[in-house]
């Protein structure tokens, strides 16, 4: 329940698939934050994407969204998570210029509901029918604070800072 994606389809995914997708991670209005032990080859504790919204609503902040929300589950319990999230929203800040960050969240999925409280995530009232099943709802939570550089100014810098 925390992905859209099944596990089943996305063993399915070809290797050249896989490296599409990290392609894609690397464009100009997105972070992708991967924790590891350093060494090469070494298998990823952590991912946490932000990705600017589209569309925009114009009459708020700029808006990103958090995505692939992962902590392996030997990490999890332990503040991995915690530093994950405050870098996610430090560099969404300021390297995109978001002044908001949005996720959703399965209704059940109640550990990734209780980290998000406790880091200042709120629920905004939207909700949505959860892709894989549609009696369940996919929950939208938001957080906002104030971006340290603007966006202009972000873009190149972003472009520096990618993982
Ligand atoms: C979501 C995730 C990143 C959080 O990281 P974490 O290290 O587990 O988070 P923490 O342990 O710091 O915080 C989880 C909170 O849920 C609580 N919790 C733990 N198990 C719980 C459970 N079964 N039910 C309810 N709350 C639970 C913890 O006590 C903690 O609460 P606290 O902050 O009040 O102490 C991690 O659990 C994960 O990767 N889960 C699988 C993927 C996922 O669900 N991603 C999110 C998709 S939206």
């Amino acid at each position: 329940m925390a992905y859209v994606e099944s596990l089943a389809a996305a063993r399915r995914q070809t290797d050249t698939q896989w490296q599409e997708r990290a392609a894609t991670m690397s464009g100009d209005s997105s972070i992708t934050l991967i924790a590891d032990d350093g060494t090469d080859g070494s298998p990823i504790s952590g991912l946490m994407r932000v990705v600017i919204k589209q569309p925009q609503d114009p009459s708020r902040a700029l808006q990103a969204m958090l995505i692939s929300v992962y902590v392996a589950p030997e990490h999890r319990g332990l503040g991995l998570a915690d530093q994950l999230l405050d870098e996610a929203c430090a560099i969404a800040g300021a390297e995109l210029g978001a002044g908001v960050i949005e996720l959703g969240v399965h209704e059940d999925n109640a550990r990734a509901k209780a980290f998000y409280e406790r880091h200042g995530f709120e629920y905004t009232g939207a909700s949505r029918p959860y892709p894989q099943d549609k009696a369940r709802l996919e929950i939208v939570m938001a957080a906002g604070f104030h971006p340290r550089v603007k966006p202009s100014k972000a873009k190149a810098r972003a472009r520096s800072s990618m993982i």
